[in-house]
C-alpha cells in the first residue's frame, strides 16, 4: 500500500487503485501551505470526527472529486445536510465491505463537536482489512483498554496513531499503545501543527527504537510504499 503524508493527521492511503484520504485539513495547516488542495484525489474521506482539524476540507474535495465521506451516523448527517449525497455512516463496532477491503469503525476516547458547536457524535477510529494489508487509524485519541481488544483479535501490519500530546496521547502512552495493539510499526501524526503539540523527532524516533519499535515521522507532501 502507498500512504502519501498531507500533514497533522492527513493521509491519503492508496489500495488496490482506490484513494482512501484520511481527516483533511490542509488549508488551515500552516504546516501544509505547499500542499495544493485542488491537486488531492480521493475515492473515499474517512473522518474520525468533527473537529476542524480533522475535517476543514472534508466537504470542498468530496465536491470536487465526487469522493464517498465514511463516519459515525452525525458525520453523514453533517455532510448530508452540506450537500453531499455520497456518504455512509457507520458506528462503533459495525464493520463494512468496501471495495477495497473491510473496515471496522472502532472506539476513540475524545470529544466531537463541529466548529458550530453542533455534536459530532462520537469521536472514532478505524481497522482495515486489505490485500495489501491491514491498519488502524486512530484518529485522535487518549491511551485506553480497548486498544487490547485490537492487539487481542486483529492481525495489525502498521498502525497510525497521534504522537503531539496535549490533545491527544503523547508519545509515552503512543508506545503503550503499540504493545496493546501488538504493532511495532507506526505512523506518528497529529503533532508539530500547533504549539501545543510540538515534539522532538529524535527523542520520539530513539523512545520507540529502545523498545524494539519503528516510529515513522513522515514528511509533508511524500510518499511511501509499505509492503506486508
Ligand atoms: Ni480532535
Ligand atoms: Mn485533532
Amino acid at each position: 500500500m502507498q500512504i502519501t503524508y498531507y500533514g497533522h493527521s492527513c493521509f491519503l492511503v492508496e489500495i488496490q487503485g482506490k484513494k482512501i484520504l484520511f481527516d483533511p485539513f490542509i488549508s488551515g495547516n500552516p504546516l501544509a501551505v505547499d500542499i495544493k488542495l485542488e491537486s488531492i484525489q480521493a475515492d473515499y474521506i474517512f473522518i474520525t470526527h468533527a473537529h476542524d482539524d480533522h475535517t476543514a476540507d472534508a466537504l470542498t474535495i468530496a465536491k470536487r472529486t465526487g469522493a464517498m465521506i465514511v463516519g459515525i451516523w452525525e458525520m453523514h448527517a453533517w455532510a448530508q445536510r452540506n450537500g453531499i449525497n455520497n456518504t455512509h455512516p457507520m458506528n462503533i463496532g459495525g464493520i463494512w465491505n468496501f471495495d477495497f477491503g473491510t473496515v471496522k469503525m472502532v472506539n476513540a476516547v475524545h470529544s466531537s463537536s463541529f466548529l458550530d458547536g453542533t455534536y459530532g457524535g462520537q469521536a472514532a477510529g478505524f481497522y482495515f482489512e486489505t490485500l495489501e494489508g491491514n491498519f488502524y487509524y486512530a484518529g485522535d485519541t487518549a491511551l485506553h483498554n480497548d486498544m487490547k481488544l485490537l492487539g487481542k483479535h486483529l492481525d495489525i501490519d502498521i498502525a497510525f496513531l497521534p504522537i503531539g500530546s496535549n490533545f491527544t496521547m503523547g508519545i509515552d502512552d503512543a508506545m503503550i499503545a503499540s504493545k496493546y495493539i501488538k504493532c511495532d510499526t507506526i505512523i506518528g501524526m497529529h503533532y508539530d501543527t500547533f504549539a501545543f503539540i510540538k515534539i522532538d523527532h529524535d527523542l520520539a524516533k530513539k523512545k520507540f527504537a529502545s523498545q524494539d519499535k519503528e516510529l515513522i515521522l513522515m514528511a509533508i507532501g511524500t510518499t511511501t510504499t509499505f509492503k506486508f
